[in-house]
């Protein structure tokens, strides 16, 4: 059977499709993962990633008959793919399949931000509704949204916020011509303009501390800052200082940029709405993203191509 590295835990439900059709080695739960790898990585074909292990050049060195890696995830900053690239690996994600359970989350992340559900359900819990009713709070009436980073959930995203009546913009690397929303090129020059910044950008070296002090100062004292993209977008140091010195309003943040730590300082402010990177957590979206990162392997080993290559590893149906 083709021997498969698993460098995470994937549900059972992708976990045991796996083990049916591949001898799968599990190299997180090693306990010397070095051994592992001199022990079977010489007849390992393909890496089902996930977790939070690299995948990168010093583990393509360990696999010399490796062919594919097969990512659980659409963003795919855990594998340098083009290193990949360069091997003549292919590199394959879940896109798609997510698009709609993150974009969905990124609104409730929103309005739990505007609205601070988590605190007005800890005020009741606590029994002070007694002696007297919730601070009002901030509203999402009058908001402006931008979009940093509108692809496939950035216009997810960007529908819903049009649904809930409010206006949007976005920055990227280019304009998109398919959409009616206004481009701006500078980062800064969009949040200057809007008060609600939301970011759906993959990490990676070109967008690492894209969102830094020069941008939280440009989005203002009633700013709010979004993120559902990765954490590593965001200069986290700087959006302490912002928060602490109510540069900005407040943040929802669904991503971190040292996962799973998250730092004591932002865990202190109460103004904040923090999840643990749940945007595609619900059990029908993680089973729709273990299947094709499972299809994806199958697809490749029966000889008929990745599915779902990201770009860095294009693949052409040989003649
Ligand atoms: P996508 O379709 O590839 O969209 C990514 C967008 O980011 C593109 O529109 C791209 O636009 C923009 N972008 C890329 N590099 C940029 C840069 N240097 N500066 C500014 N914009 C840049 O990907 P997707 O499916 O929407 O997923 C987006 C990301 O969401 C993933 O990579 C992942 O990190 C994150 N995600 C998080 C969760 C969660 O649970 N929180 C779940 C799924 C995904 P241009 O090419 O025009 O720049
Ligand atoms: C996953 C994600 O939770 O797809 C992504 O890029 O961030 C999430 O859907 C993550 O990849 C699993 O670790």
């Amino acid at each position: 059977m083709t021997e498969i590295l698993m460098t995470g835990p994937l549900m059972a439900y992708a976990a045991d499709q796996l083990k049916a059709r591949f001898t799968v080695h599990e190299l997180w739960k090693a306990e010397d993962r070095a051994a592992l790898l001199r022990e079977v990585g010489g007849r390992v074909q393909g890496v089902a990633g996930g977790g939070h292990i690299r995948i990168d050049g010093a583990l393509f060195d360990t696999l010399p008959k490796l062919e594919v890696v097969s990512n659980f995830g659409v963003g795919y900053d855990n594998v340098d793919a083009r290193e990949a690239g360069k091997r003549g690996l292919v590199v394959t994600n879940t896109p798609d399949v997510l698009t709609d359970e993150v974009a969905d989350l990124t609104l409730g992340l929103l309005l739990a931000t505007v609205r601070q559900l988590p605190q007005v359900d800890r005020y009741l819990r606590a029994g002070k509704w007694l002696s007297s009713a919730y601070p009002l709070t901030t509203s999402l009436r009058t908001r402006k949204v931008g979009i940093v980073g509108l692809g496939r959930i950035g216009k997810a995203v960007a529908s819903r916020i049009e649904a809930f009546g409010l206006p949007v913009v976005y920055h990227g690397r280019s304009r998109q011509d398919d959409v009616s929303y206004r481009y701006y090129p500078s980062l800064v020059e969009m949040a200057q303009d809007v008060d609600t910044l939301i970011s759906v950008a993959p990490g990676g070296a070109s967008t690492h501390h894209m969102i830094n002090a020069e941008v939280l100062k440009a989005l203002g004292p009633n700013g709010i800052l979004v993120n559902v993209g990765r954490g590593t977008v965001v200069d986290e140091k700087a959006l302490i200082e912002a928060l602490n010195s109510k540069t900005i309003l407040s943040a929802g943040l669904d991503v971190f940029e040292d996962e799973p730590r998250v730092p004591a300082e932002l865990i202190a402010i109460d103004h904040v709405v923090l999840l643990p990177h749940v945007g595609s957590a619900s059990v029908h979206t993680r089973e729709a993203m273990g299947q094709l990162l499972v299809d994806n392997l199958v697809s490749w080993f029966d000889g008929k191509g990745p599915l779902t290559p990201v770009v860095e590893t294009p693949w052409t149906k040989k003649a």
